[in-house]
Parts: C-alpha cells; structure tokens; sequence
C-alpha cells in the first residue's frame, strides 16, 4: 500500500506520515528532507541558489541516509530548499529516488508537496494536509523558537506565505492537491484526531479494495 501525503508548510503532514507508517508498519519517507539537505549542500558550498546545473549535481549526490535534521530544520535551510525546489534539473535528480521509495515491495509512506501528483500518482490513499496560515505560523513559530531561532511570529507568518507563493506558483511540480486525493483540514485537529481520521480514510479505502 502507498500512502501520499502532500499538504503545506507545519500543516502537521509530517507529523501524520511517522504516525500512520508506525500504525501499518510502513518505511517512511519526509521528502521536504531531500529537498532540505540540497538546499544545505548549497548554502555551505557557496553556491547561487538559482544556479540549476550547480544544484542538480549536488541533488544527484543526495542519498538515502540518516539526515542530520537538527541541522536541516532551521528556517534558513527550509526558504533555501524552497528555491533549489523551483530547479526542473534538481527535481529530476530527485525523482528516482523517491519513485522507488515509494514503489519498494510492501509499500510505504511518503509526504511532500507532489507525491500524489507526480512521484506516485498510483498511490492507493492520498491525502491533502492543511491548515489555516495562521495556526500554521503559531506552529511553526514555536518549533522554531523551540530550536532556539530568535523569530517572530509575524515573521514566520510572512515567511510562510512566500513559502506557500514559491512552492504552488512554481512551474516543474507545483504544490497541489491530486485530484482523487481527500482534504483533511487540521487547523482545530489535535495530532490524535489527525491519526484517527487518517485511519478512517485508509481503512474505507482497503475496505473498497476488497470488495
Ligand atoms: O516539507 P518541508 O518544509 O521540509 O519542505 C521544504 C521545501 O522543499 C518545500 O517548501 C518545497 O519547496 C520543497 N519540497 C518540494 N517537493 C516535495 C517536498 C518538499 O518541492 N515533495
């Protein structure tokens, strides 16, 4: 079974895929990581973000391994994977890797931006994670304050909304919900209810399957 999961920026998308892999014992793919560690690889080269030739061949070194996501989850390293995103060369890079994540013998769960859409357009359930900007700042904000990034909440409100205007006005694989993919709107949803209403949806699902 492969579940996508695609949504916005701390609308709680990540959160739900660990959950739901660890409920269906499934290996588990956050691929804003990949993106993120292009995204560093960049900045401590001294590389132009922009630079499309430059940054795919950092992508194409890009494994599968244990990120560092201490390092990766800082605002600065998040805007620079939103730039090198935009790059049709880096997504290329990219895309076998998570194909075959997500096509690998017994399933698996990945979360992104374009995995309904793009990276497994097959998958059996994909939902659409989001929440109001808002709420998604007042999260974010603390996470970041949390690692210990002197920010504030209007700041993170005004870096999310760029974030949001970069990632779905791109042309390579904008950010958009599958057309066959179920919304869960978690911007007055506790984790716990995120999980369960999931399961509902991946329960009714291989419920169909069956019949
Ligand atoms: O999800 P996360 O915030 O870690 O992703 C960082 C950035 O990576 C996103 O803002 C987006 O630009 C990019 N990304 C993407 N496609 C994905 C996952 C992430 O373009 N599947």
């Amino acid at each position: 079974m492969i579940i996508a999961i695609d949504g916005t920026t701390s609308s709680g998308k990540g959160t739900l895929a660990k959950r739901l892999a660890a409920q269906y014992g499934l290996p588990h793919l956050d691929t804003g990581l990949l993106y993120r560690a292009v995204g560093k690889a960049a900045l401590d080269a001294g590389v132009d973000l922009m630079d499309e030739a430059s940054c795919a061949a950092l992508a194409m070194q890009i494994g599968l391994k244990d990120f560092d996501e201490r390092e990766l989850r800082t605002a600065g390293v998040g805007a620079a994977a939103s730039i090198v995103a935009v790059l049709g060369g880096v997504r290329r890079a990219l895309f076998e890797l998570q194909r075959a994540f997500a096509h690998r013998q017994g399933g698996a769960v990945l979360d992104g931006r374009d995995i309904g859409t793009v990276i497994a357009p097959d998958a059996d359930v994909k939902l659409w994670v989001d929440a109001s900007v808002e709420e998604r700042a007042r999260r974010r904000f603390l996470e970041l304050s949390g690692m210990g990034e002197v920010v504030t909440q209007s700041e993170v409100l005004a870096m999310l909304k760029e974030r949001d205007a970069r990632d779905s006005q791109r042309k390579d694989a904008p950010m958009k919900p599958a057309d066959d993919a179920i919304w869960i709107d978690t911007t007055r949803m506790t984790p716990d209810e995120c999980l369960a209403r999931a399961i509902e949806i991946v329960e009714a699902k291989r419920g169909k399957k069956k019949t």
